[in-house]
């Protein structure tokens, strides 16, 4: 089973950014943390980090046909990327809304995302974990929609 992991605007820089809020692994850090834990669930991540919305929709578009699911971390696009949000909608999988940060407790624009009503469900809030929570949830859903 093949998952998309979409990372928007900034997210190439973590480690580097802000880390007292990201923490100081970077996204390719993450990513090979990551492994263990979707080889275990038989997942293969395919991650993609953009900071351009239309590149974000297109490896949806164009990855529709490969992947049974994605999680999104949308970056600030999370918050007024109102294209990427209808990308999500036709896109034919579940799609899990994922944060490093905990989007509540921050500034109050923060609070609101475009892409949560067009996802399963998010995660938010766990720093890199929160990307090994949101592809459990992920898996169990795909797995539980085939049986
Ligand atoms: C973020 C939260 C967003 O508000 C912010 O713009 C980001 C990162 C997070 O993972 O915590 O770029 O998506």
């Amino acid at each position: 089973m093949k998952v998309l992991v979409l990372n928007g605007p900034n997210l190439a820089i973590l480690g580097t950014r802000e880390p007292a809020i990201y923490g100081s692994e970077t996204l390719a850090e993450i990513e090979a943390a990551l492994e263990p834990a979707a080889k275990e669930l038989g997942i293969e991540t395919e991650w993609i980090q953009s900071n351009h919305e239309g590149d974000l929709i297109e490896a949806l578009q164009s990855g529709a046909g490969r992947a049974a699911g994605a999680l999104l971390n949308g970056g600030a696009l999370t918050h007024y990327g109102l294209a990427l949000a209808d990308a999500v909608r036709a896109f034919p999988h579940p799609v899990v809304e994922v944060h490093l940060s905990n989007v509540h407790a921050r500034e109050s624009w923060r609070r609101r995302s475009v892409l949560a009503a067009a996802c399963v469900g998010g995660v938010y809030g766990f720093g890199a974990d929160s990307y090994r929570l949101a592809l459990l949830a992920l898996a169990r859903l795909v797995e539980a929609e085939r049986r």
